[in-house]
């Protein structure tokens, strides 16, 4: 089964889109060019959205103490953050972000 998240045209690069998946959970959709990264959208570190935050490229920055994860992986690149996001299979079809079938999660 596919779960819409948004509509692509919604979601701007350098400005995460925080949405609502399934089970209730708060997710960050995030363009780069053509490609859009779907992750948890609360920091793992404190309490902070990732989506009130920067994005720079394949970096999202934390507003709350400047953490820094790629939203490709997951993965933390800059402390404080040392536990990885989880990350959503998705893409882009017909015009809105659909996690692919139940989501994968990377964590
Ligand atoms: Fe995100 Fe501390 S809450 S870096």
């Amino acid at each position: 089964m596919t779960v819409r998240l948004c509509q692509w045209s919604d979601v701007l690069e350098g400005i995460p889109l925080r949405v609502v998946g399934p089970r209730s959970r708060q997710l960050a959709v995030f363009r780069v060019g053509e490609e859009v990264y779907v992750t948890e959208a609360a920091c793992t570190h404190g309490r902070a959205w990732l989506t009130e935050g920067g994005q720079q490229g394949h970096h999202v920055h934390c507003p709350l103490h400047g953490g820094v994860f790629d939203v490709r992986t997951g993965a933390s690149v800059s402390p404080p953050c040392t536990v990885a996001l989880r990350t959503y299979r998705a893409r882009v079809e017909a015009g809105f972000v659909n996690l692919a079938a139940e989501p994968t999660e990377t964590r």
